[in-house]
């Protein structure tokens, strides 16, 4: 004998609200969960030991809450620093997955081996750090693909080869630091443009333009001076904050005061007299 339950239509109704809920929610899961297992392949292609990165653990829904992580508001990760943590392993090819990643580093580490050319694949990056590690190879052309990127330093590894055309045509670049490693041939002219360069350090030709000014640029040599644009920029952008918050701080009151009144009304108005 079979005992079947019949649904109620009620139940039916849940049942579909469920699956909608699911439907809704899913696409969320499988993004963060795929960031998640490309962070965790990093971790271990860095040879991570028992102390380091203890916390990324491969079974965490997603990888928000790990340390040294940050993500935005949807739970995709933006930003992963990880300098000088003495790790010695390769960089994970996996972390061209990060299509969201804005800023990573990874400078002052004794990683070895290349950079992957899946990094050209880091779409949303606008600054990477791998300064003063042991990475060897070219630059991969596919870097030439990240098309926001500011800021570029690979400083003090042993990167050998030609600087590749396709990185001089970056336009958001503002900061290029390949000094001290073993770059060879003619620096593209226009990396030149750059507001900071420094190249010094490799055995590379800088072609007819700009002799004297070859290996880095005045901005860079002048610290002083682009910090006290630092300064200046700092202390309107403070000023500004400060207007912002105040006439936020008025609204407010001001709104609550409002509301304050609207109550006090309503709780006279209802009074039977
Ligand atoms: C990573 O760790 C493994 C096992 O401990 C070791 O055999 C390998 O040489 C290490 N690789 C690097 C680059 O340190
Ligand atoms: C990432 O880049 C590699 C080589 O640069 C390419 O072959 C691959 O299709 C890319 N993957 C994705 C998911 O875009
Ligand atoms: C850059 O990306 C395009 C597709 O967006 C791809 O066709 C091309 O191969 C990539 N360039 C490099 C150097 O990987
Ligand atoms: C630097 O590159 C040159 C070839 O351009 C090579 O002969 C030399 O061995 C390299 N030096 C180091 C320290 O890797
Ligand atoms: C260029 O980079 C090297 C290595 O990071 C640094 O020692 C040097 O001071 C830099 N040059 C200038 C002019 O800033």
């Amino acid at each position: 004998m079979e005992i079947r339950p019949e649904r109620g239509p009620g139940e039916m109704r849940e049942l579909r609200f469920v699956l909608l809920v699911l439907l809704v929610s899913l696409p969320c899961f499988p993004a963060s969960d795929r960031q998640g297992d490309a962070l965790y392949d990093m971790k271990q292609k860095l040879n991570a030991t028992g102390g380091q990165l203890s916390d990324w653990n491969q079974n965490q829904v997603n990888p928000c809450t790990w340390n040294s992580v940050i993500c935005d508001n949807n739970n995709n990760v933006v930003q992963v620093t990880l300098a000088a943590r003495g790790f010695t392993g390769v960089l994970s090819p996996r972390i061209g997955e990060l299509q969201y990643l804005s800023v990573l580093s990874l400078a002052g580490n004794r990683i070895t081996g290349n950079i992957p050319e899946q990094f050209g694949n880091l779409s949303s990056l606008t600054s990477l750090d791998l300064e003063d590690n042991l990475l060897v190879g070219e630059i991969p052309a596919s870097l030439g693909n990240l098309s926001k990127l500011n800021l570029l330093i690979l400083s003090q590894n042993s990167f050998n080869g030609p600087i590749p055309d396709s990185i001089a045509s970056i336009s958001s670049l503002t900061d290029i630091r390949l000094a001290y490693n073993n770059l060879s041939g003619q620096i593209p002219g226009s990396l030149f443009q750059v507001a900071r360069y420094n190249f010094s350090g490799n055995h590379l030709n800088c072609g007819p333009n700009f002799p004297h000014l070859c290996t880095s640029s005045v901005a860079y040599q002048s610290g002083s001076h682009s910090s006290k644009i630092g300064l200046i920029l700092g202390t309107v952008g403070g000023v500004i904050g400060l207007l912002i918050v105040g006439a936020l701080f008025l609204v407010c009151n001001a709104r609550r005061k409002s509301h304050l009144r609207e109550v006090f009304v309503d709780v006279a108005g209802s009074m039977p007299l």
